[in-house]
């Protein structure tokens, strides 16, 4: 670890484990509530396909991208456009990955709120002897609930807070490296138990076997979206998080470990839910609540499934956990550098404002169900504003100030650690980077929206 992290930003600590960091950022709820859902609305394994395109190309390459400004500047998302291009108006793409965060944690601790919920249900067996539609009905009169939903949102931004607060980052590396793998482990024998379900072969083949007639330019746009959202990238958080990344780190592979971790569980989580989805005659296109609809009937029938319950959504906390915790960090190292606030006056201020907004998606599911803006509701429309609009265009604007500002020289520089290793690939990477990435999230963006006709 170099030594010049400045103290402002000293929540995080040198013996901050970043790359379990940054793996627990990138894999949350993105992985098992948002990428089910949005297969499931976008029509299975066409989908897939074009979504794992953009991993492999688009999304490893911004990650590396934001792990070496991140890097080379040491310095948060806003400061690192500022210290590496001084003089110009490159930090306005770290503002726009504040406002990212900002609108990414208002809609995702409401989700975390659910998760706790059916932690609560699952301690006080709550699922217990109910079928299927009991189950959707359980999840319909909670989600049109008002107090709950809210209280459960609160309680989980205040533990977000609490973490950035109280610096138990230390911790997280030794949870991170304990609970994922347990995470993954479990997620592993609910697929067993899902696959051999009777009725998942049309839920496996839904997921895996392409239909490309189901392919428009608005399934192209979503397919990028989750990318980005699961990824963690487009909005700086990997910038911060690069900043405290070791000199002798190997950028290249580090970000493979964590693609490939992030996709992994992502398919993992396709193979738990859509068998069930058939199995159980879920709709598979229900929306924000499958997972939650879904779920609680792949534990009814296991042995052991109360147990098998409540481990799942305590580990699928705490992988929410890491994740906000990576969003919120954002906005607080930017309000103490460029504010000038304490940590805790940063960290309560935002955390505080973010749940006003927050309170408005979680009430889109209840009493503000009826108000929509463009046909959507509130928390639809944060959730595609962010995903769909500002973390692509967040990618665009740093591939191209890494591959046309900071230039081949530094790239080199960053990816080969002084030439010290050899990286195969850097010309294509480059090649991506100035010219295939931003291209392509343009063309994807504009198609998505139907500037070209179609759709
Ligand atoms: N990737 C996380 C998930 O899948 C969500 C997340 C955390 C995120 N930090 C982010 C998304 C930064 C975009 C940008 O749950």
């Amino acid at each position: 670890m170099t030594g010049n992290i400045p103290s402002s930003r000293d929540g995080f600590t040198s013996k901050f484990g970043v790359v379990a960091a940054a793996a627990g950022s990138a894999v949350g709820l993105g992985n098992i509530w948002r990428f089910p859902y949005v297969v499931g609305e976008n029509g299975g394994g066409a989908f897939l396909l074009i979504y794992l395109g953009f991993i492999l190309t688009i999304g490893v390459s911004v990650m590396l991208a934001e792990f070496i400004i991140g890097r080379r500047s040491q310095s948060n998302a806003l400061g690192a456009f500022k210290k590496l291009a001084p003089g110009s108006v490159w930090w306005l793409v770290g503002v726009m990955g504040i406002i990212s965060a900002f609108v990414i944690l208002s809609f995702y601790t409401t989700i975390a709120g659910w998760t706790l919920e059916y932690l609560i249900q699952a301690i006080g067996n709550g699922f217990s002897g109910k079928n299927a539609a009991e189950i959707s009905g359980m999840f319909d009169s909670f989600q049109h609930s008002t107090a709950r939903p809210l209280l459960w949102q609160l309680l989980f931004m205040g533990l977000t807070a609490a973490v950035i607060l109280g610096g138990v980052q230390k911790g997280i590396e030794k949870y991170t490296k304990l609970l994922m793998p347990m995470l993954v482990l479990l997620i592993v024998i609910m697929c067993v138990r899902s696959v051999t379900l009777d009725g998942a072969g049309e839920g496996l083949r839904f997921l895996f076997k392409p239909d490309f007639s189901k392919i428009n330019g608005n399934v192209v746009l979503e397919a990028l979206g989750q990318a980005f959202f699961s990824m963690s990238i487009g909005m700086g958080a990997l910038i911060t998080y690069g900043s405290y990344v070791q000199k002798d780190n190997h950028l290249p592979s580090t970000t493979f470990q964590i693609a490939l971790a992030d996709t992994g569980i992502a398919i993992l989580a396709g193979v738990m839910i859509f068998p069930a989805v058939f199995a159980f005659g879920v709709q598979p296109d229900a929306g924000t609540g499958l997972v939650f609809q879904v779920l609680p009937n792949i534990f009814q029938q296991m042995p052991g499934g109360y147990i098998f319950g409540v481990f799942f959504f305590l580990l699928l906390t705490v992988a929410a956990l890491t994740s906000t915790i990576s969003l919120l960090e954002v906005v607080v190292a930017w309000a103490i550098e460029e504010l000038k606030m304490t940590r805790r006056k940063a960290t309560i201020l935002f955390a505080a404002a973010i749940s006003v907004l927050g309170g408005l998606a979680t009430l889109s599911f209840s009493e503000l169900s009826e108000f929509k803006l463009f046909g959507k509701t509130i928390f639809d429309n944060l959730d595609w504003l962010s995903a769909n609009f500002l973390l692509p265009l967040g990618g665009v604007f740093i591939v191209i100030f890494l591959g046309w500002i900071l230039g081949s020289k530094i790239i080199a520089d960053e990816v080969t650690n002084q030439g010290t290793i050899k990286m195969k690939l850097l010309k294509i990477f480059i090649f991506i980077l100035r010219y295939l990435a931003p291209i392509a999230i343009l063309l994807v963006f504009l198609n998505g929206i139907g500037v070209f006709g179609g759709n």
